[in-house]
C-alpha cells in the first residue's frame, strides 16, 4: 500500500496543488459543500446560507463551495469595484455584481483553471458583463495597487499556506478607506495532528484553519484596523466566522 504524504510534511506549492486537485474535481461535478469530501445538495446550501438562486444556472450553484454570505454583510454601493479573492464558480461575484451594477466591477481571482473557465462560461451564460475572471493566486494577487473598494471572500483563506501573504496582498490592492469581508474557517483550539495531518482535511476547509485570534492578528500586521468578527457559528469542530476589516482613509 502507498502511503499518503502528510500536509504537514508539503511544501506551500504541493499544498496548492493538493487544493487545485480538489477544486478541480468541485469545478468538474457536485460533491463539495465545502471541500470535495463531503455530500449535500449545493442549492440547498446556498439557499441555506441565505442566496437566492432560483433564477442562476445550476453550473453556478453546483460547484458551490462557500460556508458564508459575505456579499450579504458587505453593503455594496453602485459603482464600487470589489475583488474576489478565491471566486470559483462565480457565485459571490455575481451576486456583487447586482448590487454595484453597470458602473461598478467584480474582478473574481482563483488559482485552479478549472474554476476560472467554469465561471468565465458562467458569465457568459448569464450575459453578465461587469465581471471578470482572472487566473492567479491570492498570494500575489494580478490586480494594481489601491484599486478596489471591497474584497469579499468565501471559505478561502483557510486553505492558502500563507496566509499572511493573502493579507498583505489584500492591503496592497485596497483603496485607502477600502474594506475587506470574509467568510472564513477560524479555530478556538489546535486541531489534533492527524487532523492537520490529513490532505482531506485541509482541502475540506479545515486542516489549513488557524486559531482566531491569530488570524485577526495576521490581518492586524497587513496594517487592517477595526478588524472585528461580525458573526460565528459552528463549522464541523471548528467555527465559520464573518470578520470585517479596514484599510484605514
Ligand atoms: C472552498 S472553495 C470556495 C469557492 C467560492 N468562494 C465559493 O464560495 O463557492 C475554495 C476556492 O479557492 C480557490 N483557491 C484556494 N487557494 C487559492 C489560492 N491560493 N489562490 C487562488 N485561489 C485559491 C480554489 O481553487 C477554490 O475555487
Amino acid at each position: 500500500m502507498t502511503e499518503t504524504k502528510k500536509i504537514t510534511e508539503m511544501t506551500d506549492e504541493e499544498i496548492k496543488e493538493e487544493v487545485r486537485k480538489a477544486y478541480t474535481k468541485v469545478a468538474q461535478r457536485t460533491t463539495s459543500c465545502c471541500g470535495p469530501t463531503s455530500s449535500c445538495s449545493q442549492d440547498t446550501l446556498a439557499e441555506k446560507l441565505g442566496y437566492e438562486v432560483t433564477d442562476l444556472p445550476d453550473s453556478v450553484t453546483e460547484s458551490f463551495a462557500g460556508c458564508g454570505n459575505p456579499v450579504a454583510l458587505a453593503s455594496l454601493h453602485e459603482g464600487d469595484v470589489v475583488l474576489d479573492l478565491g471566486s470559483g464558480a462565480g457565485l459571490d461575484a455575481f451576486m456583487a455584481a447586482r448590487e454595484v451594477g453597470p458602473k461598478g466591477r467584480v474582478i473574481g481571482v482563483d488559482m485552479t483553471t478549472e474554476m476560472t473557465e467554469k465561471a468565465k462560461l458562467n458569465a457568459e451564460k448569464m450575459g453578465v458583463e461587469n465581471v471578470e475572471f482572472r487566473q492567479g493566486d491570492i498570494e500575489a494577487l494580478p490586480v494594481d495597487d489601491e484599486s478596489v473598494d471591497v474584497i469579499i471572500s468565501n471559505c478561502v483563506i483557510n486553505l492558502a499556506p500563507d496566509k499572511s501573504k493573502v493579507f498583505t496582498e489584500s492591503f496592497r490592492v485596497l483603496r485607502p478607506g477600502g474594506r475587506m469581508l470574509i467568510s472564513d474557517i477560524v479555530l478556538e483550539a489546535s486541531l489534533p495532528k492527524e487532523v492537520r495531518d490529513e490532505v482531506a482535511s485541509y482541502t475540506g476547509c479545515l486542516g489549513g484553519a488557524i486559531l482566531k485570534e491569530e488570524y485577526l492578528q495576521l490581518m492586524r500586521d497587513a496594517g487592517f484596523v477595526n478588524v472585528r468578527i461580525v458573526n460565528e457559528s459552528p463549522f464541523n469542530i471548528a467555527t465559520s466566522a464573518k470578520i470585517e476589516a479596514h484599510k484605514p482613509k
